[in-house]
């Protein structure tokens, strides 16, 4: 690797731009068009990380716009939907109003997805003067309190610092192996079973949506697809309400990914809160504290590794993803144990193919190179994990992982993600957080590439997860 970064083919970050303006839908930016038609939680927070370079202004809207979806308990919902006729089906999916705290003009999903929303605050924050940066935050700052809340209030019933999801949606990752294990062991309806096993489930997947804009083997199975539906229906029966869903005996799951961005998100909060000098409440602040040494209950001291588990019985789901290597991006964790999660990186069976990180580790019996959160390599994780490793010293590993990143980027263009061996490009096409952190590594990547130049660097090269 040597010490002046690639350059990167001309016009890459202006094809960013473009999309991220085709995908403008008046004040907030859709994921991709046809497949996701709506304004996505974490999906919105990525691209005004993106979006803060060129236009801050336009950043701040992106996440201002999140705060129309917002319940009066304080939850972000995951979708705020499109309020078109043509998707009136969409909206009666969800049935928002059916909990008393769903806003009252916009229809929204009921469920949240991982915290970025402080975390995109505070980058934005970054690219503004000190005096717009205070005002800008000030403004944001009563609903984030509330959102960050709403997890103490709802969703740590038992006081134990980590927060539970209820739907596989909520972590993002939504088809990932530990929750699909769940969701085949536990939560497979009668009738799903029966589909099964009539082999009906290829008739019924022609009816698919998604399906029209990728092929099968990139999605979800309709198995899956159809088990997951009638999750969200079971929500919806109880109101999207966690105290009855939690006595039904639903998904109860308290996600490692998940947790992981939570608890950085209360550093950020944090940090935005004393920019602003904005007294955020005591109880809050009691736990944030505790959440942040909440992480090592998930950690297996035989497997060397942290795990999400069930809420209940605090049963550890031993299957390997992605989530693995997130506790970097918390950055409670000791360097001990950050240095075991970086071995794990670098290793080739593991999480090192020539385009790193695979959702799902190269040699576990789940890793599929082509099927969404199964093994293809995805922009918002490789940007976490960057983070992360930044924080606890890897800086080569960080610039190395960028490098591939990019160079995945320029090789096939904006995808929703990629194979990890070759690169080839998966989902939806023109993805807006592909596009959007693209611009945002390019800045890392420049920024890095200054600071060499002031300060002489002298750590030794490492073997890095990937040559530049
Ligand atoms: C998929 C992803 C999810 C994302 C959404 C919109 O469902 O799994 O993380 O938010 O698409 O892009």
């Amino acid at each position: 690797m040597s010490d002046t970064p690639k350059t990167t083919k001309p016009g890459i970050s202006k094809q960013a731009t473009a999309i991220l303006k085709q995908n403008d839908r008046n004040g907030y930016t859709i994921p991709a068009e046809n497949l996701y038609p709506h304004q996505w939680l974490w999906d919105s927070c990525f691209i005004a990380i993106g979006l803060r370079w060129g236009n801050a202004d336009r950043a701040c809207t992106e996440l201002l716009s999140l705060l129309r979806g917002q319940w009066s308990n304080g939850m972000f919902p995951h979708v705020i939907f499109n309020d078109s006729p043509e998707y009136q089906r969409d909206r009666g999916l969800w049935c928002s109003w059916v909990n008393p705290s769903s806003p009252d003009r916009i229809a929204t999903s009921g469920i949240t997805q991982p915290p970025m929303l402080a975390e995109a605050v505070w980058q934005v924050g970054q690219c503004l003067n000190i005096a717009e940066r205070r005002n800008w935050y000030k403004q944001i700052l009563p609903g984030l309190t509330a959102y960050h809340q709403w997890f103490y209030n709802e969703r740590d019933p038992h006081q134990e610092g980590l927060t539970l999801q209820v739907h596989p949606w909520e972590t993002g990752l939504d088809s990932t192996p530990p929750w699909m294990a769940e969701l085949h062991d536990h939560l497979m309806p009668w009738w799903i079973r029966g589909i099964r096993a009539t082999h009906t489930d290829t008739l019924i997947g022609m009816f698919r949506r998604d399906l029209h804009y990728a092929p099968p083997g990139q999605r979800f199975s309709t198995l899956e697809v159809l088990s997951l539906y009638d999750a969200q229906r079971r929500l919806r029966r109880k109101a999207y309400d966690t105290e009855r869903v939690l006595r039904h005996g639903l998904f109860a799951i308290q996600d490692l990914t998940f947790n992981c961005i939570f608890i950085r998100a209360n550093t950020r909060l944090q940090e935005i809160a004393k920019t602003a000098r904005y007294k955020l409440p005591e109880d809050l602040l009691a736990n944030m504290q505790k959440s942040a040494q909440s992480l090592e209950k998930l950690w297996d001291e035989q497997a060397h590794t942290y795990w999400s588990r069930d809420f209940i019985t605090h049963r550890p789901l031993k299957i390997e993803s992605i989530a693995s290597l997130m506790p970097l991006y918390a950055g409670t964790i000791s360097q001990e144990h950050a240095e075991i999660l970086v071995r794990q990186l670098e290793n080739d069976q593991k999480f090192g193919p020539a385009y790193p990180v695979p959702s799902v580790p190269l040699d576990s019996p789940n890793f599929d190179p082509d099927r969404y959160w199964q093994g293809p390599t995805w922009l918002n994780t490789n940007w976490l994990i960057i983070d992360g490793l930044r924080r606890y010293g890897y800086h080569e590993h960080a610039d190395a992982l960028i490098e591939t990143s990019l160079e995945m980027v320029e090789k096939s263009g904006f995808a929703e993600y990629f194979d990890s061996n070759t690169a080839e490009p998966l989902g939806a096409d023109n993805f807006s957080w592909t596009a959007a952190l693209t611009i945002d590594l390019m800045h890392q990547r420049i920024a890095t590439s200054e600071s060499k130049k002031s300060v002489p660097h002298t750590t030794p090269m490492t073997s890095a997860l990937q040559q530049a």
